[in-house]
């Protein structure tokens, strides 16, 4: 952790900020929620990638951390002591891979997901010689449609594959639900847990996830646990559903103006390499704070155009923060976050967990 003090009118731009104090508030924000309906909160991180970003979740009550990739795990469990429990919530194939999942284990309690026989298999194969057994829970497609076995029967075999296999412990049931998802996830997940059950098998976890939904959580009790990623700093994406509100934004893009060509146009020096291309439906690539007249409507790598119906009333020289549509692409394309406390930079932290894709 570098230690620097700059102001937003000093420090280079085009620079991603991440306001403290709105973060805590946000982590403070779920975890209540989660306490009160009796639910453990296993963040997710690809969203900040940071650490102490992390140690704050874990401060705040999250029993875990949830990753996406071996790479990330082994950044951020390399990054604080503090993080000692990982689910990656991913199918993990290659003997690569598997070896330095073999290592992150004999570091932490460490869990990962299956959706296929030959994950399970390959998975098994590792672990039938390691120290410890892996947990491996069974990943659920509840309608989002991506990974996971469609029906809580074949959840079920794939249950009973993985208890009977060399090295590995069935660890329970995971599911990336759609938005709005908690009836289906109910469902699924009870019918599962009964057929699971009815072998002899224990079914010691139930987690689902996604920020979209997540003050409805409670809405499927059959989950134990829940793993929001965006909800940390949230974006414009999810302010555009209603989510939160731009004071809720923790993360933002601080940019230049480096030329006005016109009455109603201006260019700012963050394009797609910093506020990345991502629409997420919406139109245009983020939301300039304090200016609603204003769109950002379209982005070289280096150049962003800013739109405005009337007047744009910008100068050269001004700067502006521009909350992104998607927070979680934005913290992999920078090499450090700056951090806002009480409207100044308090510090530059390196992005820990920025890059790791395998
Ligand atoms: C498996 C899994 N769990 C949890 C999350 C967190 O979702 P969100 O960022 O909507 O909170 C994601 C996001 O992609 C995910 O893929």
């Amino acid at each position: 952790m570098t230690k620097a003090v700059s102001t937003l009118q000093t420090v280079n731009t085009p620079a991603v900020l991440v306001d403290l104090d709105i973060t805590r508030r946000n982590i403070d924000r779920f975890q209540a929620y989660a306490d009160v309906h009796g639910m453990k909160v296993r963040p997710h991180i690809k969203t900040h990638k940071l650490p102490a970003i992390a140690e704050m979740q874990l401060r705040a009550g999250a029993i875990g951390v949830t990753c996406q990739k071996v790479s990330e795990a082994e950044a951020m469990v390399a990054g604080s002591p503090q993080i000692r429990d990982v689910l990656i919530t991913y199918n993990i194939l290659g003997a690569e891979k598997l070896d330095h999942l073999a290592g992150l284990a004999r570091k932490v309690t460490l869990s990962v997901v299956a959706d296929n026989e030959t994950v399970i298999d390959g998975l098994s194969s590792k672990f039938a010689s390691q120290p410890t057994r892996l947990n491996v829970l069974v990943e659920c497609n509840t309608g989002a449609d991506r990974c996971g076995v469609p029906t809580p029967e074949a959840a079920a075999a794939l249950a009973q594959r993985i208890s009977a296999a060399p090295g590995l412990v069935f660890g329970g049931l995971m599911t990336y639900p759609p938005t709005d998802g908690a009836a289906a996830v109910e469902s699924f997940m009870t019918r599962a847990k009964t057929l699971i059950e009815a072998v002899g098998i224990a079914v010691p976890v139930i987690t689902s996830g996604g920020t979209p939904s997540m003050m409805s959580a409670a809405e499927a009790p059959v989950a134990t646990e829940y793993r929001p990623g965006t909800y940390v700093y949230n974006d414009r994406s999810l302010v555009s559903r209603g989510v939160c509100g731009w004071d809720d934004c923790a993360l933002t893009v601080l940019a230049t103006v480096v030329s006005v060509p016109s009455a109603n146009r201006a260019i700012i020096d963050a394009g797609s390499k910093s506020l990345t291309s991502d629409l997420l439906g919406l139109s245009g690539y983020g939301h300039v704070l304090g200016r609603d007249d204003i769109a950002i409507d379209q982005l070289s790598e280096e150049h962003g155009r800013l739109v405005s119906q009337g007047l744009i009333n910008l100068k050269v020289g001004d700067r502006l923060r521009i909350v992104p549509n998607h927070a979680c692409v934005v913290t992999n394309l920078v090499d450090a976050i700056n951090i806002l406390e009480k409207g100044e930079i308090s510090a530059v932290w390196p992005v820990a967990a920025r890059g790791k894709i395998v």
